[in-house]
């Protein structure tokens, strides 16, 4: 695994919200580069960029039309490269979002797979070999050239597969996963790997990681491809990262992947802390189906890479949707103490609402609301961009009381300082860090605090959380206080009482 991961804290960045440097309303590279040392305050050392590759965004950049080529509204590929390369100064990595899937209709090769005539393309994506039959299990386009078949679609209709093949074909046309086409999509993929990682960046996250192999109901096929890669990153790149939107560690992480994130989709209970009708850490609710999961996924994946923890993405509500302002602190105080790199999305560090009622822009439909612009400071736009509100990209946050970074910096007792003071606190202690294991001392059945502790080497720390408004006891071993959120807890004998919604980081002896 390579070594920076180790203290990495990630921020998602969504490019089109997040800074405009020229005016047109969308946020692009330049304005991340402006950033840099904003995220930097922050104590952030790792971007993750959504796709800002050319793409007719009919799925906000997820639709590729040129794997190589920055689109023109972000800025250039010498932007991007002076943006990895300000950013390494500032040491901090940066990581691309591949989408190895599927690509946008509008990319020349499916342009070329469409035609009747066999060519270098005919096997890119999954076809079948009659307009009759379409792929079962699959969505598909037909009857949109004179191809004589239907072509496997992975997400919206626009988006046609690739094809990396079928773990056990059983049709005459689907093709194993290592005939000479599927063979050449990973060798194209890989292409492009190396096409960024020249440039400068810092490794990938992989958009629906555990879908490229088709008919592969246990991911066998899909796990033996990654470990392809994985390998290829090895030899070529080592210190590249890769991390899969996956949400099945013991699948991905065994697939070579360096760490896989849990998601408010696929097994990993993730939603009962955050996203549901009673979130654990609103109050009320119930984190310890999470924990089972969780060891079970760390107990399968055998030690093998990092389960990641994120604050939310560009495809979930926003956290503040879900989470009541004054328990946002208590859900970072577990974020940035779990193993594994922990990602921030833009805007959670301030706790930005989910914009309501907006209409759908670039294929968002409901996670519109959680892509609005960034909200910097009180000048025009939140500081975003200076084209008219009407122009910008999404709708901002109109409440006058919305959060800024500017407010929220001068402020001691904001969200963005909590977050910054955990993060101190992780990078002082390995313990806490990426690959520190973890115990559980308490499961938070039944809104009981989550009490856990990390230890890396003779560090040992305990991590208490009692999101409830009432104070729970808890026996604990013996230390001493390390950090505290909200009121101070009491400790007589091996009984801490926490106060209700606070946090408390003991140092073990
Ligand atoms: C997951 C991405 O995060 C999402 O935004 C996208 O729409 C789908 N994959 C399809 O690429
Ligand atoms: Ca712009």
């Amino acid at each position: 695994m390579p070594a920076w991961l180790n203290d990495a804290v990630f921020y998602e960045i969504y490019p089109q919200s997040f800074q405009d440097s020229n005016g047109d309303g969308i946020g692009d590279l330049n304005g991340i580069i402006r950033r840099l040392d904003d995220i930097k305050a922050l104590g952030c050392n790792a971007l993750w960029l959504n796709p800002c590759f050319r793409s007719p965004f009919g799925d906000a950049g997820y639709d590729v039309s040129d794997y190589c080529l920055i689109a023109p509204r972000y800025g250039t590929n010498e932007d991007a490269e002076a943006l990895f390369a300000k950013a390494h100064e500032k040491g901090i990595r940066v990581l691309l979002d591949l989408v190895p899937g599927h690509t946008s209709w509008e990319h020349p090769w499916f342009k070329a797979s469409m035609q009747a005539g066999e060519n270098e393309f005919t096997s890119r994506y999954v076809w079948t070999d009659s307009i009759w039959e379409e792929p079962a299990g699959y969505g598909s386009l037909r009857g949109i050239s004179d191809r004589d078949g239907s072509c496997a679609v992975n997400f919206f209709t626009h988006q046609p597969a690739l094809n990396y093949g079928f773990y056990r074909p059983d049709r005459p046309w689907q093709q194993p996963m290592d005939a000479p086409g599927p063979l050449a999509t990973r060798e194209a993929m890989k292409q492009v790997m190396r096409f960024w990682l020249d440039l400068g960046c810092d490794g990938f996250r992989v958009d629906m990681a555990g879908s490229l192999v088709k008919g592969d109901p246990e991911g066998k096929g899909t796990i033996a491809l990654w470990r392809d890669f994985r390998a290829f990153l090895d030899r070529e790149y080592p210190d590249a990262a890769l991390i899969s939107e996956w949400g099945e560690p013991d699948k991905s992480l065994l697939g070579g992947f360096h760490m896989d994130f849990l998601l408010h989709f696929g097994p990993s209970r993730y939603n009962d802390l955050f996203r549901c009708e009673k979130p654990y850490f609103a109050g009320e609710g119930d984190a310890s189906a999470f924990v089972a999961k969780y060891l079970d996924s760390c107990e399968k994946s055998g030690g093998k890479g990092l389960i990641c923890i994120p604050s939310g993405n560009h495809d979930m509500d926003r956290l503040s949707r879900h989470i009541p302002s004054h328990r946002l602190k208590l859900c970072f105080a577990f974020l940035l103490s779990m193993p594994g790199a922990p990602f921030i999305y833009y805007g959670d560090e301030i706790g930005m609402r989910y914009v309501e009622h907006l209409a759908s822009v670039e294929g968002g439909y409901s996670r519109t609301g959680s892509r609005s612009p960034m909200q910097w400071d009180d000048t025009e736009n939140a500081g975003f961009s200076t084209a008219p509100k009407e122009k910008l990209y999404i709708p901002q946050d109109e409440s006058p009381n919305r959060p800024t970074v500017r407010a929220q910096r001068a402020d001691e007792s904001s969200l963005w300082h909590e977050i910054r003071r955990l993060i101190q606190l992780r990078r002082a202690h390995p313990a806490l860090q990426s690959e520190g294991a973890i115990a559980f001392l308490s499961d938070g059945a039944q809104g009981r605090p989550l009490a856990y502790t990390r230890t890396q080497g003779r560090q040992r720390i305990l991590v208490a959380l009692n999101p409830a408004s009432r104070p729970q006891a808890l026996p604990v071993p013996a230390g001493h206080l390390l950090y505290c959120q909200g009121d101070a807890p009491t400790l007589v004998g091996d009984t801490l009482t926490l106060a209700p919604g606070s946090a408390v980081f003991m140092q073990l002896i």
